[in-house]
């Protein structure tokens, strides 16, 4: 990727290193930090060398009645102005400038707009426009035409209030192993960044996992589904569950579009899932679900970059295969101090989400000893 703001935005830190030095730096760091657990051998799955990133957040940048799109400096000296940036798929990349001169031209669109959020799928784009003000009508006939211009889907959104022109999520679609699956992904919540980098995770997770034909799987930090759905043909019953309520209503969707059957969702945080498993607490929540009635061996985890609680690393120690996706090799390393006491680490992936920065995702499966 060439991209004329390198070395001085803060967004992209390996900058100057080609792709396969990256790899390097990445692999070389990884294991160094598990080294302690014995694995050496790590399976590398690549990115696209731009055009990436299927989601992408700007702040904007004011100069008199001119706008741009900004990131924060790399020497942390405030903000650089930009007006494009080679992460973002070809669609938002192809849009940004031309958005950002068509509400230069429009002072209700520019006014106090602070920042903008992109989402896309292979065919849809959706823009959040982020204000220091309250929306009036005249806003929204401005944002109707913009929308119309550039036949994308609109969100305004001021102080907690957020004005939707239209629906307030984008239809995508992953194809994984001669299979589509589709996906309503809402603005707002959380979705895999790397679309392609996404469908190989998903491929590695499917073709790792073995022995599911007559057992169950308990997933928590479930997202929209997006692991869910492609896993659930593997398993007779999956109960999955997700702190966010406007994820796990997507999830429902989703199953639906799908048609995916087997699946329950449910709100609940991890921590609130233990204590129903272990008879702790009753959730209404539950009360259509007989958590009894599952056999599940296999428990699926991706949490924030906070890693797994306490609780939750005892808890997931009790079943047979743990499939972990990590966005944090220092909380996967401390989490995996603890659970190598009782599974034995059986695949160990890097997924390359993040190109040009030092981010890793990781993927491991551990089997019960
Ligand atoms: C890294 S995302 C993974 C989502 C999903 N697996 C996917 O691939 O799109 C982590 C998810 O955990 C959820 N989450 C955060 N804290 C949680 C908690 N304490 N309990 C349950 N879910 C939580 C977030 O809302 C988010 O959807």
């Amino acid at each position: 990727m060439n991209c004329e703001y390198f070395g001085k935005c803060g967004s992209c830190t390996l900058y100057d290193l080609s792709y396969e030095e990256q790899k390097k730096f990445k692999s070389d760091y990884i294991k160094e930090t598990f080294d302690t657990f014995g694995v050496r051998e790590f399976e590398w799955r690549s990115s696209k060398k731009s055009h990436y990133r299927s989601r992408a957040e700007f702040m904007i940048y004011h100069e008199g009645d001119n706008i741009s799109y900004a990131m924060h400096r790399l020497d942390k000296n405030g903000k650089l102005p930009i007006i494009n940036c080679p992460k973002t798929d070809e669609k938002i990349y192809e849009l940004m400038p031309k958005l950002l001169a068509y509400m230069e031209k429009r002072e209700i669109l520019r006014k106090n707009l602070f920042g903008i959020e992109f989402l896309s799928s292979k065919d849809e784009i959706l823009a959040a426009l982020l204000y220091h003000k309250k929306l009036e009508y005249l806003w929204e006939s401005e944002a109707k035409e913009c929308a119309k211009e550039f036949r994308i889907k609109l969100i305004g959104r001021s102080k907690n209030v957020k004005t939707s022109l239209s629906d307030d999520f984008v239809r995508e679609y992953l194809d994984v192993k001669e299979k589509r699956y589709f996906y309503n992904i809402h603005e707002g919540s959380f979705s895999q960044p790397n679309r392609g980098v996404n469908e190989q995770m998903i491929e590695w997770i499917t073709d790792r996992i073995s022995d599911t034909k007559k057992v169950d799987l308990l997933e928590l930090y479930c997202g929209h589904g997006n692991f869910t759905i492609p896993l659930s043909s593997l398993f007779v019953n999956v109960l999955a569950t997700e702190i966010s309520k406007s994820s796990i209503y997507a999830a429902k969707q989703n199953a639906t579009l799908n048609a995916a059957q087997n699946i329950s969702f449910v709100r609940l945080s991890a921590e609130e899932l233990t204590q129903a498993i272990r008879g702790e607490r009753e959730f209404k929540r539950l009360k259509d679900i007989e958590l009894l009635s599952y056999n599940f061996t296999h428990v699926l985890v991706d949490p924030p970059r906070a890693g797994l609680d306490e609780v939750s690393r005892e808890f997931v120690k009790k079943f047979q295969y743990i499939v972990y996706i990590s966005c944090s090799p220092k909380t996967l390393e401390r989490d995996l101090r603890e659970l190598i006491k009782t599974h034995k680490i059986a695949h160990f992936a890097l997924f390359d989400q993040f190109p040009y920065t030092q981010h890793i995702e990781s993927g491991v499966i551990l089997e019960n000893f």
